[in-house]
């Protein structure tokens, strides 16, 4: 018999296993310095173009004074314990109302990690004989939820409406058998590449099929719509989404996250979300700030507005460069470079070191073999010389890849890998 350690001595899992060349830089860096569109990372100024804070709430002045009141105030810790126990409070609850309120909902529960609570959600909104109809695309939290479920589950192609209604039908004809009913689930922006779900095409199936809708807006929420209610609201769907799900790790720039729907649903959620029931209630200190930010998500539509027109000079500008930028339809930018690992490591090293230019990378497995993408994050922090000193280093970059630069300043590393 192995001991139980030994398979994870010797295989560190796909990502893991870069581990002593990529730590420290590719992954786990340590970027300083107060969130914005310039922080220093190893000592050196760069352009960050990898936070989620969308709106530039981390660092607003009016932010971190009712972070720092609530702190003062209230500590760290309160409200101790599980909402359900001893963890709930008014301002919860005026935090659910005015959330609910503002994605156009009856009703809103505070959940305290996102993750978690989709998790949850998913697991309290099936039983053995319901199915479930996801995009294969997903975000690990929703199939970690997903994992969870006792009965049948499918994926469609990612946002393929012929391949989701393929498997509706398979769905629904289990459902026939076995009683239950079918959840579909689909983010609202899909993270990596940017394409918003086909919200309304979904919706539309619930005319042919019965089905509820389930969205995990983490991207959409206050960066889409007319008033940033997300990405049902930008698809005029919003009404059609059954259980709606954003977090505040993003546009709110904060900790937590929230659900919404019809209030029997949310009653229903309130009731039986396990990672709510049985953990710590959101602290206090980010209740206040998540009103204090949605409060100005409210009030400050010159925020979304300027995110936009960052948005759109990045895009349009590696667009007009011959970028291909994929079929992004949000504000996350994916540029997509055909190269190996080795080069793509040595282009980023490139990019941070010799133009200051920090933004995150991906590649195989998460991406097709041979394929880099450098994902963007532009947020209304970042101003037309970020992305002006942004475009020329991309074009450099590019030259130096396809003139086999990285290919040889990669050889060592290559051959390190042993991945000739
Ligand atoms: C699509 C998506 N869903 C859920 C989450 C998890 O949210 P949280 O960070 O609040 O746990 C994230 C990451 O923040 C995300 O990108």
């Amino acid at each position: 018999m192995r001991d139980l350690f030994d398979r994870i001595i010797e295989n560190k899992g796909p990502l893991g296993k870069w581990a002593s060349q990529a730590e420290g830089y590719f992954v786990f860096p340590k970027l300083e310095g107060n969130i914005s569109n310039r922080m220093k990372f190893n000592g050196k100024d760069v352009i960050t173009w990898s936070i989620n804070d969308y709106l530039g709430l981390a660092n607003h002045p009016e932010v971190l004074k009712v972070d720092a009141q609530a702190a003062a105030q209230h500590g760290a810790a309160y409200p101790m314990g599980a909402r359900m126990m001893s963890g709930h409070t008014d301002l919860h609850d005026q935090l659910q109302n005015e959330l609910a309120e503002f994605v156009d909902k009856q009703a809103a529960y505070l959940l305290n990690f996102g993750y978690q609570g989709m998790v949850s959600c998913i697991d309290a909104l099936v039983t053995k004989d319901d199915i479930i109809v996801y995009d294969v695309d997903s975000h690990a939290c929703i199939i970690d939820g997903v994992r969870l479920h006792m009965g049948k589950r499918f994926t469609y192609q990612h946002n393929d409406m012929e391949s989701l209604e393929k498997n509706l039908e398979r769905a629904t004809k289990m459902a026939e058998q076995t009683g239950g009913g079918i959840l579909v689930i689909s983010e609202g922006v899909f993270g990596m590449r940017g394409e918003q779900g086909r919200l309304k095409e979904i919706v539309a199936l619930k005319g042919k099929y019965n089905f509820r809708l389930l969205v995990d807006d983490a991207h959409g929420f206050g960066t889409l719509g007319k008033t940033g209610a997300g990405t049902g609201e930008e698809q005029g769907v919003q009404d059609q989404i059954d259980v709606y799900f954003a977090t505040f790790a993003k546009s709110m720039a904060g900790i937590g996250a929230f659900l919404a729907g019809d209030k029997e649903v949310i009653d229903y959620l309130k009731y039986n979300l396990r990672s709510q029931m049985f953990a710590k209630s959101l602290p206090m200190i980010y209740v206040k700030g998540a009103l204090k930010r949605l409060h100005m998500m409210k009030t400050m539509p010159e925020l979304k507005e300027k995110l936009w027109e960052n948005v759109n000079a990045l895009q349009n500008g590696l667009k007009e460069r011959g970028f291909n930028i994929g079929t992004t339809q949000s504000c996350v930018t994916p540029v997509y470079l055909n190269g190996s690992i080795p080069e793509a490591m040595a282009l980023v090293k490139d990019l941070r070191e010799n133009y200051g230019i920090f933004c995150s990378i991906v590649v195989y497995p998460v991406i097709p073999k041979g394929l880099i993408l450098l994902r963007m994050i532009p947020t209304a922090t970042h101003d037309l010389e970020d992305i002006q000193l942004t475009l020329d280093a991309f074009s450099a970059i590019r030259d130096r890849l396809e003139n086999g630069t990285y290919k040889r300043l990669s050889a060592a590393v290559e051959a390190a890998m042993g991945d000739k």
